[in-house]
């Protein structure tokens, strides 16, 4: 199994009978070795630097109704709410004072924010704060919206492919939402010049380990500037809430398997990860991950952004939250650096 890691280290890529090889064949002992390898790569192009992304949960009103997520339109129990321009400039306000250069906006796909004042929103930070870089998770647009949204100063887009099969992908959505203008969506981000972010759930409800395969793969073609990737765990009150959640370990395996695949790309420690295990953030950094995205959400709507049960982060100040990332890091030799954190390309 070492040899295939050393192949993967070199090739950045496998053949796909070898990645599930790797992914079904794996020991204890190859994960070590796995992880370090991917934990080295990551050093190479970061050093012990962490970029940080200060995340604002700006509305859990979503129109869409995906089987796994907790503020799916069908969900009645959701606690709803909106922050209005304000809130969210305070936010940033905020975010900037404790060293945040990065604001990813995201939400569900909310219609109450208009195209233009979404716009708005977008150059008022841009103009407020000419240093940071604006991120946008903001669901399925047009060509044209995400094109004005780019020119209102947004930098960066994340959408996760979620699956990259069309058949798996019908089983986790409703029959509106297809993988085809998923991925269409990516490559107009990717033409109009966002540093794009894709990425999927490990362990959601009917995943196999070819679909994984498929999800790496696709992946390595795309070569997304970011990619985020996170356990799907349960929330009670959607389709999926018997489902059971998705394992640390092959999350971990999953990271450092794209690391190794995608050296210089910004992989973030999830939430989700965070939440599975209480260490999940600093074990996904171990494994080749450099990016972690504290909350600068108010912490009155924190709770209400439940997109699955248990979440942590949902009591914590931002300070706090920045502060208890900051002294994980820490304990793990890696340290938050004040810094937008750009993609680079290798030259
Ligand atoms: N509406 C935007 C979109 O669809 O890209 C952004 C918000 S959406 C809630 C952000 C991500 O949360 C999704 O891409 C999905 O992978 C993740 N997510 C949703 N429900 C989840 C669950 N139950 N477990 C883990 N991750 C989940
Ligand atoms: Fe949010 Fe620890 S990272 S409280």
């Amino acid at each position: 199994m070492q040899s295939l890691i050393d192949k993967l280290h070199k090739e950045k890529t496998l053949q796909k009978d070898e990645l599930i090889t790797l992914l079904t064949s794996i020991t204890e002992e190859d994960k070590k070795y796995l992880f370090s390898k991917a934990r080295a790569v990551a050093d190479e192009f970061f050093g012990n630097r962490i970029y940080v992304r200060g995340l604002i949960e700006f509305t859990n009103y979503c129109k869409n109704d995906c089987y796994y997520c907790g503020i799916r339109k069908s969900n009645l129990n959701a606690d709803r709410y909106r922050l209005n321009k304000e809130e969210i400039l305070s936010c940033c306000e905020q975010g900037y004072g404790l060293g945040f250069r990065t604001f990813v906006l995201q939400g569900g796909e909310d219609l109450w924010y208009s195209h233009e004042e979404m716009l708005d929103i977008v150059s008022t930070i841009r103009n407020a704060y000419p240093d940071c870089a604006i991120t946008l998770s903001l669901g399925e647009k047009t060509y044209e919206e995400y094109l004005e949204l780019y020119k209102a100063g947004a930098n960066r887009y994340l959408l996760r492919h979620e699956t990259a099969n069309p058949d798996h992908y019908s089983k986790l959505h409703p029959p509106r939402l297809s993988a085809e203008n998923r991925k269409k969506c990516l490559y107009d981000l990717k033409e109009i010049g966002y540093q794009v972010g894709t990425g999927f759930m490990v362990g959601s409800p009917y995943q196999t380990t070819e679909n994984l395969v498929e999800d790496l793969l696709f992946i390595k073609s795309f070569e997304p500037q970011m990619i985020g990737i996170g356990p799907f765990i349960s929330h009670k009150d959607t389709p999926f809430a018997t489902f059971p959640s998705g394992q640390l370990d092959l999350t971990l395996v999953l990271i450092a398997i794209l690391r190794l695949m995608n050296p210089n790309a910004l992989i973030p420690a999830t939430t989700a990860l965070g939440t599975i295990d209480p260490n999940g953030r600093e074990k996904g950094i171990l494994a080749g991950a450099n990016v972690v995205m504290p909350n600068l959400s108010p912490v009155g709507v924190r709770k209400k952004y439940s997109l699955y049960d248990n979440k942590i982060c949902t009591g914590e100040e931002a300070a706090e939250c920045r502060m208890c990332l900051q002294n994980r890091m820490k304990k793990i030799g890696y340290e938050l650096v004040v810094d937008r954190g750009d993609f680079c390309p290798i030259k």
